[in-house]
């Protein structure tokens, strides 16, 4: 029987990351974790409930009240429900965007998802993309990818991603979020972004989708298959 491994793909927004993951977790048969979803999922709450983000208690019961689940549809999509409650398109719009990194710098919030996620792969066999995933959330994972690309490439792709999902968006206003995003994720004081000991640089600004997913997978196979060191 090959042993199972945990993928930690970090890296800064819209370098391509989810959506290798996602195939990636696909072709190995994987369980796939987007584990930015689940801050956009708490950003979604403490918008919609007008929560405080400087009253510690106000926070506090809100995470203690969420409820962030994923659900596989007939598309094999992985969709995000907050209490039962799909969200999955609401957490992709600029209004979310906008708000999360705020969201993701509190202590509290980041206490509370990295636990989550920790259990979501305890059993191994998961890829899971964000910022602190091969630093913080499974410093022991056996592969860890960072992923780079230029700014101007990242912002065109991801304008024409909202644009496909008829989210009328400008690329200015895409580039001022993908910006300020990268400040506030890199330079906050709680697991900033930044490459794990260990990671594999990918940049993306040149290769396209099906490179970045080939190149994952074959690291992915050799360290399946890399003989375990004792203890
Ligand atoms: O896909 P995109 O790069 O736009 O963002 P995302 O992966 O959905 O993450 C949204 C935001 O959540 C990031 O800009 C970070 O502020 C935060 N995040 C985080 O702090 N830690 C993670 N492991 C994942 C996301
Ligand atoms: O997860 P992350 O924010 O890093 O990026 P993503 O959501 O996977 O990718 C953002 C958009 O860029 C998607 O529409 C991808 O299909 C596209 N992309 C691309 O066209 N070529 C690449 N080499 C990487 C991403």
């Amino acid at each position: 029987n090959l042993r199972k491994i945990v993928i930690a793909i970090d890296g800064y927004s819209a370098c391509g990351k989810s959506t290798t993951a996602k195939e990636v977790a696909k072709i190995l048969g994987y369980k796939y974790i987007d584990s930015g979803a689940m801050y956009r999922a708490v950003t979604y709450y403490f918008l919609e409930h007008y929560v405080s983000l400087s009253n510690p208690k106000e926070i506090e019961a809100a995470l203690n009240k969420i409820k962030i689940t994923f659900h596989v549809n007939d598309d094999m999509e992985t969709e995000t429900f907050l209490d039962g409650l799909k969200i999955e398109k609401e957490i992709r719009k600029m209004r979310i965007s906008d708000n999360v990194s705020q969201v993701s710098a509190i202590k509290p919030v980041r206490l509370a998802m990295v636990k989550q996620q920790r259990q979501l792969g305890r059993e191994k066999g998961v890829v899971m993309d964000g910022r602190d995933i091969g630093t913080v959330v499974f410093p022991d994972a056996e592969l860890k990818v960072f992923m780079t690309a230029d700014m101007q490439v990242r912002a065109f792709r991801r304008q024409q991603e909202l644009l496909q999902s008829d989210k009328m968006v400008d690329l200015v206003e895409v580039m001022e979020n993908i910006h300020m995003r990268d400040q506030i994720d890199t330079t906050r004081v709680e697991s900033p972004l930044r490459k794990a000991e260990g990671a594999i640089e990918i940049n993306t600004t040149h290769i396209t989708i099906d490179e970045q997913v080939d190149a994952v997978v074959q690291l992915a196979i050799n360290r399946i298959l890399a003989p375990q060191l004792p203890g």
